[in-house]
């Protein structure tokens, strides 16, 4: 297995970043690539993109920097706070957990009393502060503000666990590849991108703008290796998945066969994916201009959307390292 910098990981998934507030992962990233790139630039939207010239085919990767969220709609007299969601937030996963804010506020998410657990909906939650009053609570945290799940990171010699994997272990993996890549003719775009949780947003002006051959998106996916788990053929620990498809795109073949070929020469595990749900960057990029052949590599992981996602370390290890050999063929 390669030696993974589990300093930046640590790093890197303990920054907040929700999505279309992303400057902060944007400055680290910058400071972590300077010296390894030709060009370095955001766009208006907030994309980073990282870009090592070359001659050959454009390539664009994307990963997602934003993470979910949660934003303030409303704080009652007594100084609880009400919320939306911003992506994909469970209530069951949202009720006790702990919460942070970008000024470093940190709440918990109590629930009020129910009958049924089935009738536990964002609406029944609430973010307790410690405020005693309204104005209290006013003092640090404003309507529109957004807060998002709040815990460690844990890296065992196994098994990373964290909020904000999705993405930033796509973000993590993009970095380590632009380090450790070394000849390549192809013309290589590296775009961290802005708002994929919210709907693929920053990817669409990013695909357009850069109007790449082919791109390949890096994300986390599900896995079917829990108790009685909807049936899927991913597992973790068992290789980096080739995208076949989800509800946002159907990954083109020649992206996909290269990803194949390429893990069966170098003797790389890897999986085969059919999400039946979600989508990711690539199912923006591939329907700009007159279309982007485009891929989908991906993280198997547990418990997406939580306080604690949980990925593999040899499937990061593993995707790296196809990643690069990808890459450092001619495309
Ligand atoms: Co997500
Ligand atoms: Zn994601």
């Amino acid at each position: 297995m390669r030696d993974l910098n589990i300093d930046l990981f640590k790093k890197i998934v303990s920054t907040y970043s929700p999505a279309g507030n992303e400057v902060r992962v944007s400055k680290l990233i910058k400071e972590e690539v300077k010296g390894y790139a030709d060009e370095i630039y955001n766009d208006a939207l907030g994309n980073l993109i990282v870009r090592k010239k070359g001659e050959g085919k454009k390539v664009l990767l994307a990963g997602h920097m934003d993470q979910i969220g949660l934003m303030v709609t409303y704080i009652d007299d007594k100084g609880f706070i009400r919320f939306t969601n911003v992506g994909g937030i469970s209530p069951v996963v949202t009720h006790s957990q702990r919460v942070i804010f970008e000024n470093g506020t940190v709440g918990v998410v109590g629930c009020e009393k129910l009958d049924s657990l089935k009738d536990l909906t964002l609406d029944k939650l609430f973010i307790d502060i410690g405020a005693s009053s309204k104005a209290e609570a006013e003092e640090r945290v404003s309507i529109g503000d957004v807060c998002v799940y709040y815990s460690e990171p844990i890296v065992d010699g196994k098994n990373i666990i964290s909020p904000a994997i999705d993405d930033r272990i796509g973000c993590f993996a993009m970095i380590e590849i632009l380090k450790s890549i070394k000849n390549t003719k192809n013309d290589i775009y590296f775009v961290f991108t802005v708002q994929e949780e919210v709907g693929t947003r920053g990817a669409k002006t990013a695909g357009y703008a850069i109007h790449p051959d082919i791109a390949i998106s890096f994300d986390v996916t599900a896995t079917g290796d829990t108790p009685k788990a909807r049936p899927m053929a991913i597992k973790l620990g068992h290789g980096p998945a080739v995208k076949i498809k989800d509800n946002s795109l159907l990954c083109h073949p020649t992206v996909k066969n290269l990803m194949i070929e390429s893990a069966k020469k170098h003797s790389i595990p890897y999986q085969l994916e059919v999400l039946e749900f979600g989508g990711t960057d690539s199912g923006a990029i591939h329907l700009t201009r007159s279309g982007v052949p485009s891929g989908v590599l991906s993280f198997p992981s547990r418990y997406i959307h939580s306080n604690c996602e949980m990925v593999s370390l040899s499937d990061v290890s593993n995707a790296i390292d196809l990643s690069i050999k990808i890459l450092e063929e001619e495309i």
